[in-house]
C-alpha cells in the first residue's frame, strides 16, 4: 500500500503501539486492549499486527510488535501492508523515527507499470525526530532503481535506460553526453562497443555530470546491461530469466545520484554508465577474441558471459582520467558474490581501509547491509592470458567475485579511493521494507558516507 506522510495528525488518526516482547508486562496498555491482546495470545512477537477493536465495532488502535527489537527499524514496513486503510501514526515516536518511517514508505512500494493496482493507501503522520525531506528524497530514489530493475527489457533496453539517466539529468540540471554506436570506436570505449555491437539497440556511454566544478570530485559508475544472454556464451534459460536485472549497477547509481542532487551535497558528481544489451547475433564479440581496451591493455575473452567487467573497465578507465576523490562503482557482476553471500548482503572491494571502515559503520546505521571481501593480490595471477595483457575470466573459477574485483582494479589508477560493489539488485523475496523484485543496495549506505564527508 502506499503511504503518504503527513506533517500535522488529523483528529481521526489511530495510534499504533510498538510492543516489545520483553516490555509487553509492563507497558501502558488500557485494560480493554490488555484483555483483547491476551485473549488474542500476542505478546509483542515480531511483525505481528494486532487490531484492537472499540465499543463501536471501529477500530481503536493498533499494536505492533517489535520482538526483542533485534529485527531493527526497518521491519516497521510491514505496517505497510497490513495496516487498514486510514490515518494512522506511532502512538510513542519509536527510537529511530527516521528509518522507522522509511521503513514504512519503502514497505508501500508497488510495481504498477503494467496494470497491478497499488492497493489502498493509508496517511501517516511524521514521527517526532523524524526528517521528512531526507525520507522522501530516501524513498523516491530507492523506487526509481527499483523501477528501473523491474521493468523488462522490452520497456527499458540502453536507449530507454538513457532516456531515464537524461529525465533525472535534467530534473536536477545535470550536463549529459552520450556517445552512441560506432561513436563509441572514434572515442575510444572499444570494449564497451565489443559487447554490446550484436544488440538491434546500439551500445553507449551515457555521461553526466552535476554540481561546483571546483568541489571534490565523486564518480558513479553502473553497469547498464540491459539484458544479459551470456552472448555466445549462451546462459541456460534458468540463469537467463532474470537477467533484465544486470541493469542493477545503473538503476543503483542513478538512485544514488538523485539522492545526492536532491540533498544538494556540495561535491561535483559525475555518473558514468555503460549501457548495452549482451547479445548474439553474427557480429557479436565471440570467445578466444582479444579486445582493446580504453586503458590500452589487451583482453582476451575466456568468456562472453563475463561482460560486465569489460564495459566497466572502459568506463573506469575513463572515470580514473580525472582522478576522481571517490570512484564508487556498482555492479550485478557475478553469481559468485550470491554464493558466498547471499542475495541481500553485497560485498564491496575497496584498498582503502578508512573508507571501508566509513561504509561498514553506515551501513550497519541505516540497515543497508554490506560485507566487505578482500582485493587478494595473488589471486591476479588466475586472470593471465597466453596472448593478452588479461583475461576476462580464470580457468578455475575460484574466487569468481574477487577475481572480478580484481580484473577491474587493473583499470584504476588515479582516483584517490575506489570501491567496487558486486551487487544482487533484486529482493526474491517478499521483506518488510519491500516486496520480491528489483532492489536498492548500498546506495542508502553510500549516501550516508557523501553526506558525512562533503555534506553541509
Ligand atoms: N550478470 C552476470 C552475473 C549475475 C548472474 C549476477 C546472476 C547476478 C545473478 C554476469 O554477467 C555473469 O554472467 N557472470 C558470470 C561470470 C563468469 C562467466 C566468470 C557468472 O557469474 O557466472
Ligand atoms: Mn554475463
Ligand atoms: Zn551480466
Amino acid at each position: 500500500m502506499p503511504v503518504e506522510l503527513i506533517e500535522h495528525r488529523p483528529k481521526n488518526s489511530r495510534p499504533i503501539q510498538l510492543v516489545t516482547s520483553a516490555g509487553f508486562n509492563g507497558m501502558a496498555l488500557s485494560p480493554a486492549a490488555r484483555a483483547w491482546a491476551e485473549a488474542n495470545g500476542f505478546s509483542g512477537e515480531a511483525g505481528r499486527l494486532l487490531l484492537v477493536p472499540n465499543p463501536e465495532g471501529g477500530i481503536e488502535e493498533a499494536l505492533f510488535g517489535v520482538g526483542n527489537g533485534q529485527e531493527g527499524a526497518l521491519a516497521a514496513g510491514s505496517l505497510a501492508k497490513s495496516l487498514p486503510e486510514g490515518d494512522w501514526h506511532f502512538a510513542a515516536a519509536p527510537e529511530d523515527a527516521s528509518l522507522a518511517t522509511l521503513g514504512l514508505v519503502l514497505g508501500g512500494y508497488s510495481f504498477t507499470r503494467y496494470g497491478k493496482k497499488p492497493g489502498k493507501s493509508i496517511r501517516f503522520t511524521l514521527p517526532k525526530g523524524a526528517d521528512a525531506g531526507s525520507i522522501g528524497r530516501i524513498a523516491e530514489s530507492v523506487f526509481l532503481a527499483r523501477d528501473l530493475i523491474n521493468t523488462p527489457t522490452n520497456d527499458m533496453g540502453p536507449a530507454a535506460l538513457e532516456d531515464a539517466a537524461r529525465k533525472l539529468a535534467k530534473a536536477h540540471k545535470a550536463r549529459v553526453s552520450v556517445t552512441v554506436g560506432d561513436k563509441l570506436l572514434e572515442a575510444n570505449f572499444p570494449m564497451i562497443h565489443a559487447v554490446g555491437r550484436a544488440s538491434t539497440e546500439a551500445p553507449r556511454l551515457i555521461d553526466f555530470s552535476w554540481g561546483r566544478k571546483a568541489a571534490p570530485k565523486v564518480t558513479l559508475v553502473g553497469k547498464g546491461v540491459c539484458f544479459d544472454t551470456g552472448g555466445l556464451d549462451i546462459k541456460p534459460a534458468s540463469g537467463m530469466l532474470l537477467m533484465k536485472k544486470d541493469m542493477g549497477g545503473a538503476a543503483n547509481v542513478l538512485g544514488l545520484a538523485s539522492m545526492i542532487m536532491a540533498a544538494d551535497i556540495d561535491v561535483r558528481l559525475r555518473v558514468l554508465i555503460p549501457a548495452v544489451e549482451n547479445a548474439i547475433s553474427g557480429n557479436a564479440f565471440r570467445p578466444g577474441d582479444v579486445l582493446q581496451s580504453r586503458k590500452g591493455l589487451t583482453v582476451e575473452i575466456g568468456n562472453t558471459d563475463a561482460e560486465g567487467r569489460l564495459i566497466l573497465a572502459d568506463a573506469l578507465a575513463l572515470a580514473d582520467e580525472e582522478a576522481p576523490d571517490l570512484l564508487i562503482d556498482m555492479a550485478t557482476l557475478t553469481g559468485a558474490a550470491r554464493v558466498a553471500l547471499g542475495p541481500d548482503l553485497p560485498p564491496f572491494y575497496t584498498g582503502d581501509d578508512a573508507l571501508a571502515d566509513e561504509i561498514a559503520k553506515a551501513s550497519a546505521e541505516v540497515e543497508d547491509p554490506l560485507w566487505r571481501m578482500p582485493l587478494w593480490k595473488p589471486y591476479e595471477a588466475k586472470l593471465s592470458s597466453k596472448i593478452a595483457d588479461i583475461n576476462n575470466v580464470t580457468t578455475d573459477g575460484f574466487a569468481g567475485s574477487i577475481t572480478a574485483a580484481l580484473f577491474l582494479q587493473r583499470f584504476v589508477e588515479k582516483a584517490k579511493s575506489w570501491v567496487h560493489f558486486d551487487i544482487f539488485g533484486w529482493s526474491p523475496s517478499d521483506r518488510p521494507h519491500g516486496p520480491t523484485g528489483g532492489e536498492a543496495q548500498a546506495i542508502r549506505a553510500l549516501e550516508k558516507v557523501i553526506a558525512g564527508r562533503y555534506g553541509k
